[in-house]
């Protein structure tokens, strides 16, 4: 069947789509010998030959793990400093990269696979997925501050909210949760950050329907089909 070589690429494990354009726009993808740079271009995998980095692609299995992130952990493939990355902690032979992505300083749920679909389904913002943090903030959070925080503020030119804020503790303003469908880079520190909040310790407790409850930090284990049907719903 014809298909578009970014997706090809995904579903091989190399890469997201997007990551994938990139690779391509690099010109590190050869189809039947020769450097593609065409991001729109279409292969059929039955016939065609596929290289990346000079290594030729096969379909893969797919597989995909849950990991309650501990703090001081990357969330990359590699490190060039050497640093224990999210991949480091699972032990698995398929080539397995993270969907989205914590901070260094940020624990709790992080789902790494070889399945770029699903990778991409989870992070693209118009799919609406809701991730969950619990953040200590350096002060108690303000009322008014809560309803700016709800009703939306201006990120990079553009109107940026939290769909929840509560208080999992009474009577403690300093101890927040709120919840998004945003997977901007250092969003929840950057929507505290710009009302005068310091973020002393963030973790994201849910993504979807998955949690890390009952799992210590460095923990994983492997998401069912059952529970990748249900997120891709
Ligand atoms: N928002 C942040 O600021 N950091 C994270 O790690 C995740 C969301």
């Amino acid at each position: 069947m014809i298909t578009r070589l970014n997706k090809y690429l995904s579903e091989c494990g190399i890469a997201s789509r997007r990551k994938s354009d990139e690779l391509i726009q690099e010109g590190r993808v050869q189809v039947n010998g020769s450097t593609v740079f065409e991001l729109g271009t279409k292969i059929n995998p039955d016939k065609d030959e596929v290289y990346v980095d000079g290594e030729k692609l096969k379909e893969q299995k797919k597989v995909y793990f849950l990991l309650n992130k501990p703090i001081g952990v990357i969330t990359s493939t590699s490190d060039e400093k050497n640093r224990v990355t999210v991949v480091d902690l699972i032990k698995t032979k398929e080539k397995i990269f993270p969907v989205g992505r914590l901070d260094y300083n940020t624990s709790g749920v992080i789902m790494l696979t070889n399945d770029g679909e699903f990778s991409n389904y989870l992070t693209h913002p118009k799919n609406g997925i809701e991730r969950e943090y619990t953040v200590k903030i350096d002060k108690p959070l303000e009322l008014e501050d809560k309803e700016k925080l709800l009703k939306g503020i201006y990120l990079d030119n553009r109107k940026s909210k939290f769909t929840s804020v509560t208080f999992p503790k009474k009577n403690i303003f300093k101890l927040v949760n709120v919840t998004t469908v945003e997977g901007r880079n250092h969003f929840v520190k950057r929507m505290f950050d710009a009302l005068g909040y310091g973020v002393n310790e963030l973790s994201r407790i849910r993504y979807g329907k998955i949690n890390v409850k009952n799992m210590k930090p460095g923990e994983y284990r492997i998401i069912t089909e059952k529970e990748v049907k249900m997120l891709m719903k």
